[in-house]
């Protein structure tokens, strides 16, 4: 049988076995709508109670700054929606290598008559909070820069960012769904005010997330309906999947440093290997302020795709890029913005190690890309002169 190997982590995780027991109940035996009042709904809400809390305590914040919503990609609509269109009018300040939950917010609030400035980046792929300063205008209504990237994994300054964004009075959003359950996350210490997210990074279930809102920020509901989430966000509560959660986020509070320091090692000797046996790669992003478990590589005059699917062969699963725009011709936009050359960025490939993630299963991807790369360089020398 073909060995099997999950280097997808930041597309999607597996729930964690304990997430899965907190989860089972609410299916069919705690299935009221916590909107009612009788027994059978206060089992539910004291589900989704727990989880709030759960997660408040994680994060430090008070539980009920804590909205829950359907996604990461809800998370991020609402709260660049929701701050700007809470002020009716205005300018939006964010960066080129958001996740299309942000640039696509962003876009639509522009065709709404907002205006936009998309913050450059560097060969690393961190902002410059310099650029914010330059950025901020009078009629600036708010930032929105993400935590770290999922494809090439750098920190961004978000403490400097978050310094000056309350020096001149805009409200902060940071899409922290790569990193929230795998870096520790201050919101006051960094200045942020709102933060999505989401459960599926780290081994919850899909189809939750969750929004922190500093108390006081001047939001609007995107979401409208009835009194749910303080009426904030309308719509019977996914009550399973917040259940699981909480379970998910309380696990990582137990998991989260000793899982980094492995899987950063992992992923250093991911690199190491492929970097002995493969010429003309390059790791991609921060060599050290970067998430622990991310390693994009780019393979200069390979295709990714090629990569992606020679190995998907040998039962490893990685991703050309992010796994929202896999199938996608284009290079990602992320390295582009980064001033990666094409015959470099046209070849990159993401893995992203996580908790079940073994040394061997590592050699083991060392051994099948190494001959793989060379086959595909033989073969088809995409861009080679
Ligand atoms: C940085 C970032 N933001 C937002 C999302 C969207 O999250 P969800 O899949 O929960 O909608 C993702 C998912 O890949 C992500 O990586």
């Amino acid at each position: 049988m073909t060995r099997r190997v999950y280097l997808d982590h930041n597309a999607s995780t597996p729930v964690h076995p304990e997430v899965v027991t907190e989860m089972t109940p609410y299916f069919a035996d705690v299935y009221g709508n916590p909107s009612s009042v009788h027994g059978f709904g206060r089992d539910a809400r004291e589900g989704v109670d727990v989880a709030r809390e759960r997660i408040a305590t994680f994060l430090r914040v008070p539980p009920d700054q804590i909205v829950f919503t359907s996604g990461g990609t809800e998370s991020d609509n609402f709260g660049v929606k929701g701050l700007a269109l809470a002020r009716g009018r205005g300018h939006v300040i964010t960066s080129r290598i958001e996740h299309h939950a942000v640039l696509r917010t962003v876009q639509a609030l522009e065709a709404q008559g907002f205006t936009a400035t998309y913050l450059p980046v560097d060969a690393y792929g961190a902002v410059d909070p310099d650029d914010v300063r330059k950025a901020i205008r009078p009629d600036t209504v708010a930032i929105s820069v993400m935590h770290a990237n999922s494809e090439v994994g750098t920190l961004q300054p978000i403490t400097e960012i978050g310094r000056i964004a309350r020096e001149h009075g805009v409200p902060v959003h940071v899409d922290a769904v790569q990193t929230f359950g795998k870096v520790p996350i201050d919101v006051d210490a960094m200045g942020i005010d709102l933060l999505s997210f989401s459960a599926h990074k780290i081994y919850g279930p899909k189809g939750v997330a969750g929004l922190y809102i500093r108390k006081g920020t001047k939001m609007v509901a995107i979401q409208h309906g009835g009194e749910h989430e303080r009426r904030r966000r309308a719509g019977t509560e996914n009550v399973p999947g917040i259940v699981g959660f909480g379970k998910a986020v309380e696990v990582r509070g137990r998991e989260m440093h000793d899982e980094a320091r492995r899987v950063s090692a992992l992923r250093d000797r991911l690199w190491e290997g492929i970097a002995a046996r493969v010429p003309d790669v390059r790791l991609n992003g921060h060599p050290t302020n970067r998430l622990p478990g991310t390693a994009s590589l780019c393979y200069r005059h390979v295709e990714s795709e090629s990569i992606v699917l020679g190995l998907d062969l040998k039962g490893i699963a990685v991703s050309a890029g992010s796994a929202c725009t896999s199938g996608n011709v284009e290079p990602s936009y992320v390295l582009v913005a980064m001033g990666l050359p094409l015959d470099w960025a046209m070849g990159a490939v993401r893995s992203s190690l996580g908790r079940s993630t073994t040394a061997e299963d590592v050699d083991y991807v060392v051994d099948s890309v190494a001959p793989l790369v060379q086959k595909l360089r033989q073969a088809l020398p995409v861009g080679a002169a």
